[in-house]
């Protein structure tokens, strides 16, 4: 019988897609033994045991049915509650929130909901890896906007700007960001936000690391200002603040009419997000706080650890006010981005990721995550100074 090659089958556009450049770096890593892993973008923390409990309560009680395809409604409740607390802005727990698998799928949803056919998207670049593949993957094109050690990765509205054109339809911003840990100021933001209304155009702003803050208070691009809030559409979750990862819940919110596309397509794709998660991420809200707390300091820490160590070694590092990444400039190695961290990874056992996985601008520096224990970073900079001291 012939054979039949089933590559052949993908679509032109699934075939085109570029696997992340984090996952090649995950595989090769869980070949070996005795690695640190500074590469993983999840918190190394358990989730904490009363949203733990609350879990398993709930599969306890039976609550083992499908809920609202927009959430449940208590859920919704505390998300718009939180949000309002804190940042001042009220979004309608109806009409304007939806609860989503993570923050992925709202980004999914969200730019499928959005783009037509060959729409642009201005993406401020280095950034997470799905941005891109999102906006691709609902027909759209991304552009992006590389930012700079030297500006502090800040945001540069007339870069923005000047990026614009007939097609542009969605300004993509996401602070804290991922992997730079740079926040943004409320004066770039009301710039950036002032181009969008020029321009008429939307704002999409993932604050997924909104919660994870050191010596800074987040600013809220919705809670800019009311006309400011009828143009984003905001994401957020539960994965990086609460611990949550695995249980994969998050949200989008919006105008009312943009949130109800949002569902349309959230109906015929996933139904809805997982109760038992929806069940302990609503306790994580109710009594998650003092955890979350307690989990940013340590974070801080280890921050603090981590940014001195690698400036140290010669490896100039911004220092990051938010998420759990350092971004070092490896150019005092000698090497590029991919080859500095294939290296690390076979002569120290250290995993990094390269630059160059999250977009233009992001060539000649890795992403070192610190939500990994402190003693393990002080080993991996101990392995990092071993390394340097043979190729610095
Ligand atoms: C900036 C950013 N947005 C979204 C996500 C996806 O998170 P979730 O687990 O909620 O899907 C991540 C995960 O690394 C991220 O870093």
């Amino acid at each position: 019988m012939q054979e039949i090659g089933s590559t052949k089958y993908l679509s032109k556009r699934v075939a085109a897609l570029k696997p992340s450049g984090i996952r090649k770096f995950f595989d090769i890593a869980a070949t070996m033994k005795d690695v640190i892993s500074l590469g993983i973008g999840e918190p190394d923390f358990t989730t904490p045991k009363p949203i733990l409990e609350a879990g398993i309560r709930s599969l306890n009680a039976g609550e083992t049915h499908y809920t609202s395809n927009s959430g449940k409604l208590e859920l919704r409740n505390a998300i718009s509650e939180q949000i309002f607390n804190r940042y001042g802005v009220r979004y309608d727990p109806v009409n304007e929130i939806i609860v989503t698998v993570g923050v992925s799928e709202a980004l999914y949803l969200t730019m499928t909901a959005l783009l037509d056919p060959g729409d642009e998207v201005i993406i401020p670049t280095p950034c997470f890896v799905s941005y891109q593949a999102e906006v691709y993957l609902a027909g759209g094109v991304p552009v992006e906007i590389p930012s700079k050690l030297e500006d502090d990765f800040q945001l540069d509205p007339e870069r923005i700007r000047a990026a614009i054109t007939p097609r542009t339809k969605v300004i993509f911003v996401g602070y804290p960001s991922n992997p730079t840990g740079a926040v943004v100021e409320r004066e770039k933001l009301l710039e950036v936000a002032k181009i969008a209304e020029e321009h008429d155009l939307m704002l999409v702003s993932d604050e997924i690391y909104d919660r994870l803050v050191y010596d800074f208070d987040h600013v809220c691009v919705p809670a800019l200002d009311e006309s400011i809030k009828k143009r984003t559409i905001l994401l957020g979750g539960f994965s990086k603040s609460h611990a949550m990862t695995g249980w994969r819940i998050g949200y989008a919110a919006g105008p009312a009419d943009l949130i109800k596309g949002l569902v349309r397509i959230h109906q015929y794709t996933i139904m809805s997000a997982p109760t038992t998660a929806q069940d302990a991420a609503l306790e994580g809200l109710r009594s998650g706080e003092p955890y979350v707390e307690e989990m940013v300091a340590e974070y801080d820490r280890r921050r603090r650890l981590i940014v001195g160590g690698l400036n140290k070694l010669g490896l100039t590092t911004f220092e990051p006010r938010g998420a759990f990444y350092a971004f070092p400039k490896i150019a005092a190695s000698g090497m590029d981005d991919e080859t500095f961290a294939e290296t690390l990874l076979k002569e120290q056992h250290v995993a990094v990721v390269p630059g160059n996985a999250f977009g233009a601008g992001g060539e000649g520096f890795v992403r070192c995550s610190y939500a990994t224990a402190y003693e393990k970073i002080e080993e991996a900079l101990h392995r990092m100074e071993l390394f340097m001291q043979k190729h610095g």
